[in-house]
């Protein structure tokens, strides 16, 4: 089976080719950083105007570099949410159109269960349930999966979502969008013990987190420090990487204490994050599982694969466009667990 993935929900045109026997075919991105970068952050009108200018190119291209013809796709996966309405739109009218004109089924992916799914496209599935911890943008959240579309949200964030922790900060500390590969970078030369950040929410029982708390603590170092030099700036991302890092592996772990389970899951763009692999790898071994940074921010590939595993057991859509800008993960139904095919 040949699927076409198509992910438009937020800054990033993705677009890749997932085939059940030889996997990944093909995996386009087109980054919008460059367009957003001067506002500090995504314009969601811009963001959509570029979708519908990248979209069919890529496709032509994902085509091209697997070797494949329109007539030889089986299925279109496009994520329809949750992200920006206007961005997903121009995915989901794309792809159910598409696959009407093709007359083969359409799937309506969920970009978190692409996010989770991810690892999957390098290595086998862990033994179910096991605890994964989403982490992007938009979402931190701790869910219990106990197979594919079987989802139970254990905890989550109250406010900003860990992503836009780092992306506030950096922005705070002058550095570029999206922050949170420019406070890694940034914090690699600053020293851990010149400043203790908090980590919100640890101190309490519970799996939900709050990042607003470490964000105005931040700002307060910065306006204490004015104005500031390359080191008090590496100082500062320092701090702050520490703390959310920390905060993330001290709900995994109580999560993993909690539930009874040995195994984690994490995924979404705050998962490239070297610190936070390293720190939870030092902690549970071989018991983490992530993928590899490409595989961790928004692609294309995740969705083609989450929605090769929903067309195979037997889902597709209606012949409408429904996009979701709200979608909790556990209002998601089952989809038969991998077939062996990751
Ligand atoms: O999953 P993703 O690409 O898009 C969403 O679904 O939101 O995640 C983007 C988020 C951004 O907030 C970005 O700053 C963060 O992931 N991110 C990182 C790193 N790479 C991306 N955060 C910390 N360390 C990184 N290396
Ligand atoms: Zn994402």
């Amino acid at each position: 089976m040949l699927v076409l993935g198509i992910e438009t929900s937020c800054d990033e045109t993705g677009v890749a080719l997932y085939e059940t026997e030889r996997g990944l075919l093909a995996n386009l991105l087109h980054s919008q950083v460059q367009q957003h970068a001067p506002f500090g952050g995504v314009v969601p009108e811009l963001a959509s105007r570029d979708h519908v200018r990248k979209i069919t190119p890529l496709v032509r291209t994902a085509l091209a570099q697997g070797g494949a013809a329109l007539g030889d796709l089986n299925g279109v996966a496009y994520t329809a949410g949750p992200g920006l309405q206007g961005a997903l739109l121009v995915g989901a009218a794309f792809g159910r159109t598409l696959a009407w004109s093709l007359d083969i089924p359409a799937v309506a992916v969920h970009h978190m269960e692409a996010h989770l799914l991810a690892p999957l496209l390098e290595g086998a599935m862990p033994p179910l349930p096991f605890i994964a911890l989403l982490v992007s943008g938009g979402h931190t959240q701790l869910v219990k999966v106990a197979g594919v579309g079987c989802y139970e949200m254990l905890g989550e964030s109250l406010d900003d979502a860990v992503g836009e922790a780092f992306d506030k900060a950096a922005k705070m500390l002058g550095l570029g969008y999206p922050g949170g590969p420019q406070i890694a970078a940034c914090a690699a030369h600053g020293d851990p013990n010149r400043f203790r950040f908090p980590r919100p929410m640890t101190d309490r029982p519970g799996l939900d987190f709050s990042f607003s708390g470490l964000k105005t603590f931040t700002l307060n170092t910065i306006r204490d420090h004015a104005p500031l030099g390359e080191q008090d700036r590496a100082d500062i991302a320092r701090a702050f990487e520490e703390a959310a890092v920390d905060t993330l592996l001290i709900k995994c772990r109580r999560a993993l204490a909690a539930q009874d389970l040995d195994h984690l899951v994490i995924a979404g763009g705050v998962s490239a994050n070297v610190r936070l692999r390293q720190r939870l790898a030092a902690r549970l071994g071989g018991q983490v599982h992530y993928a590899s940074p490409a595989l961790c921010v928004d692609n294309g590939a995740m969705v083609a694969y989450a929605g090769h595993q929903r067309l195979a057991a037997g889902q597709s859509e209606p012949l409408s466009i429904v996009v979701k800008a709200r979608w909790p993960l556990p209002e998601l139904g089952s989809a038969a667990p991998a077939n062996g095919d990751a």
